[in-house]
C-alpha cells in the first residue's frame, strides 16, 4: 500500500480505532491530518507519531459543528492544496432501552454517526472531483446491519451511514471517488470500555473467535480501502468482527 504524497485526513483521531488509523497511514508515509475535538490527546497523539518519524498534524474539528467543518475544510484546501483520503472515524453511542432516549441523546447520536460525516463530505466532495479522485472511508457499525439491542438511534444512524456509502459510490464513481464502509464489530476501545460489564460479557460469549477486536486490526480495514489496492472497490461494506455477525 502507497500513500506517499496522499494528503489523509481522520475524524476521531484522538482515539481507539481513528488513532490507529491514523498511526498506521502515518507509517505507510501519508501526510496525516488527525482531526479530533479532545485536543489534548490529538495534539499529544500527534506530537507522539512525529517523534517516530511520521508526518502528522493535529486539526481541531468538531464534527456536530458546521462552522468547526468548514474552517476545517478551508485550513487543509489552503494550506495542502487537496484531501486524498477522508476516513470518517468520529462517532459514539450508548446502551440504552429506547424509552430511555432524551431529545438530547437523539440529536447528539445522529449528529456524530450520520450527519456529521454527511457534513464532512459535502465540504470535501467537490474539491475531490475537481482532483478527479479520493478515497472515503466511513466508519459504520455492525449495529447499522444486523441492528443492536439498546442501540435503536445509533443503527439507525449507522445504517443511514451505509446507505449514504453505496449511493454517493455510484455517483463518485466517475470521477474516480471511491467510497466505502467499514463495520466494527465490539472493539476494545475507551468506547466499549464505557458500556458495563455484563454487556461487555454478553458481547464475548457471541463473538465466534471469543475476543474483542483490536482497534489496529479495524484500521487495518479502513487503510485497505482508503489504499490504491482497493482502486476498483467501492460501494461496500466490510465488517471486522471476529465474526459476530456474518451478512450474506
Ligand atoms: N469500539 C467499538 O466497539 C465500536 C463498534 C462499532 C463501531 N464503532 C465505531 O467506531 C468509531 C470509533 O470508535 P472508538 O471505539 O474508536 O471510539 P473512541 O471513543 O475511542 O474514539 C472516538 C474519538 O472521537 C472523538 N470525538 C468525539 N466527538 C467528536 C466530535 N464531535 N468531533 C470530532 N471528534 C469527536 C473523541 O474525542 C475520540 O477521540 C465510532 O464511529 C464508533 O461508533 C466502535
Amino acid at each position: 500500500m502507497k500513500f506517499e504524497d496522499k494528503v489523509a485526513l481522520v475524524t476521531g483521531g484522538a482515539s481507539g480505532i481513528g488513532l490507529c488509523t491514523v498511526q498506521s497511514l502515518a507509517e505507510l508515509g501519508a501526510d496525516v491530518l488527525l482531526a479530533d475535538i479532545n485536543a489534548d490527546a490529538g495534539e499529544k497523539a500527534a506530537a507522539d507519531i512525529r517523534a517516530k518519524g511520521g508526518k502528522v498534524q493535529f486539526i481541531r474539528l468538531d464534527v456536530t459543528d458546521k462552522a468547526s467543518i468548514k474552517a476545517v475544510r478551508d485550513q487543509v484546501l489552503a494550506t495542502k492544496g487537496r484531501l486524498d483520503v477522508l476516513c470518517n472515524v468520529a462517532g459514539w453511542g450508548h446502551i440504552q432501552p429506547f424509552v430511555d432516549n432524551d431529545d438530547a441523546f437523539i440529536a447528539k447520536v445522529m449528529a456524530l454517526n450520520l450527519n456529521g460525516p454527511i457534513e464532512l463530505i459535502r465540504a470535501f466532495f467537490p474539491s475531490m472531483i475537481e482532483k478527479k479522485g479520493g478515497k472515503i472511508v466511513n466508519v459504520s457499525s455492525d449495529a447499522g446491519r444486523v441492528g443492536s439491542l439498546g442501540e435503536s438511534v445509533y443503527s439507525a444512524a449507522k445504517g443511514g451511514l451505509i446507505a449514504f456509502s453505496k449511493s454517493l459510490a455510484r455517483e463518485g464513481a466517475r470521477y474516480g471517488i471511491n467510497v466505502n464502509a467499514i463495520c466494527p464489530g465490539p472493539t476494545d476501545t475507551p468506547l466499549l470500555k464505557s458500556e458495563p460489564e455484563k454487556f461487555l460479557e454478553a458481547f464475548l460469549k457471541v463473538i465466534p473467535m471469543r475476543r474483542f477486536g483490536k482497534p489496529s486490526e479495524v484500521a487495518d480495514g479502513i487503510v485497505f480501502l482508503a489504499s490504491n489496492r482497493a482502486d476498483y472497490i467501492t460501494g461496500q461494506v466490510l465488517s471486522v468482527n471476529g465474526g459476530i455477525t456474518m451478512v450474506g
